[in-house]
């Protein structure tokens, strides 16, 4: 079976992936700031601000998976802090480039993770796709320049595929995990106007559309990874309230609150584009968790 390095591994996407990925039969190897981390075997070092990543990682791929990037939503987005978020994801997409030249190691694929945050915040109707062009607010900058550090490994003719992401909902963390507070706190309500799309999905569905990435030839460029549903900030909170059976309150509670609750996600939260998984679909994708209520009872109310 082909072997898959992921960058970011360890993290929050990475770990459920690496595991489909080896019940699959696939050999997975990992690379990560902490090789400490995990079984030695699997696990490589880097250490992107030295543009040092160990070779043998590189020439073991076939496919590499680009997970690594700084948290958007963990912390305040200082000067220094917008800084990290972009170099940490195009600056190691850079690297990984250049040692994949380096040693002429043929890889199959490119998969590069991205996000929805590509089109911009805009709480409209539009509905965005993959045609659309990015928007002009940080997040969509910083998309920018992280497919398009991806290109060039298309450029050199190796197959590149960028997985726009909406919000990942999984039993523990993600934005999921901060959003369930304010409900099981009996606070549940909307955040902001409500009227803002929160474009998600399962990780199930996550990890079986990178699969997919791998497996499938054909599929190249640009992919939005949300569920088919379009939901309102609104329906998706007073979703959650269901499931979870807990009041939902609506007009909002105070901004305030919630901006204490969630920090710097409040903002990403607030507004929200509605997108399309058209495209997926018309692959012959088919999603296991195509509605928010069956997703979340999923992750809440199964053992
Ligand atoms: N979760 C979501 O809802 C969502 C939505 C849209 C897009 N995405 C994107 O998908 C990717 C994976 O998301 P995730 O939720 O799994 O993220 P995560 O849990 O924060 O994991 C990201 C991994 O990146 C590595 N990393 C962190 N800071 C870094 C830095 N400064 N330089 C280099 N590597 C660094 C870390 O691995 P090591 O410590 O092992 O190096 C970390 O485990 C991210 O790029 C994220 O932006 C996620």
């Amino acid at each position: 079976m082909a072997t898959i390095l992921i960058t970011g591994g360890t993290g929050f996407i990475g770990r459920h992936l690496s595991m489909k990925l080896k019940e699959k039969g696939y050999n997975v190897l990992l690379l990560s700031r902490n090789s400490s981390r995990g079984n030695r075997h699997s696990v490589y070092n880097w250490n992107p601000d030295k543009n040092e990543v160990e070779n043998e990682a590189i020439e073991r791929a076939d496919f590499i998976i680009h997970l690594a990037g700084a948290g958007i939503g963990d912390k305040r987005w200082t000067k220094k802090r917008k800084e990290l978020i972009i170099s940490s994801r195009i600056k190691t997409c850079e690297l990984l480039f250049k040692k994949v030249q380096e040693s002429g190691t043929e890889l199959k694929a490119f998969i590069s993770a991205s996000g929805v945050g590509w089109y911009g915040a805009e709480t409209s109707e539009r509905i965005f796709n993959e045609t659309d062009q990015p928007g002009g607010d940080f997040i969509g900058d910083v998309c920018r320049q992280w497919e398009k550090s991806a290109d060039r490994f298309q450029e050199s003719g190796i197959r590149t595929v960028k997985i726009r992401t909406g919000i990942v909902l999984a039993k523990k963390g993600g934005a999921l995990g901060r959003m369930i507070l304010t409900v099981k706190l009996g606070i549940g309500s909307a955040i902001g106007s409500g009227r803002q799309y929160n474009p998600w999905i399962h990780l199930e569905d996550l990890c079986n559309i990178y699969i997919r990435a791998i497996e499938d030839k054909s599929m190249s460029g640009s992919w939005n990874a949300v569920a088919p549903e379009y939901i309102t900030n609104k329906e998706f909170m007073r979703t959650l309230a269901r499931v979870l059976q807990k009041p939902f309150f609506f007009p909002a509670v105070p901004s305030f609150v919630i901006r204490l609750i969630f920090g710097r996600m409040s903002g990403i939260l607030l507004y929200g584009s509605r997108v399309s998984a058209d495209k997926i679909l018309s692959a012959g994708y088919k999603f296991k968790f195509p509605d928010l209520e069956n997703a979340l009872k999923d992750l809440f109310t199964k053992r």
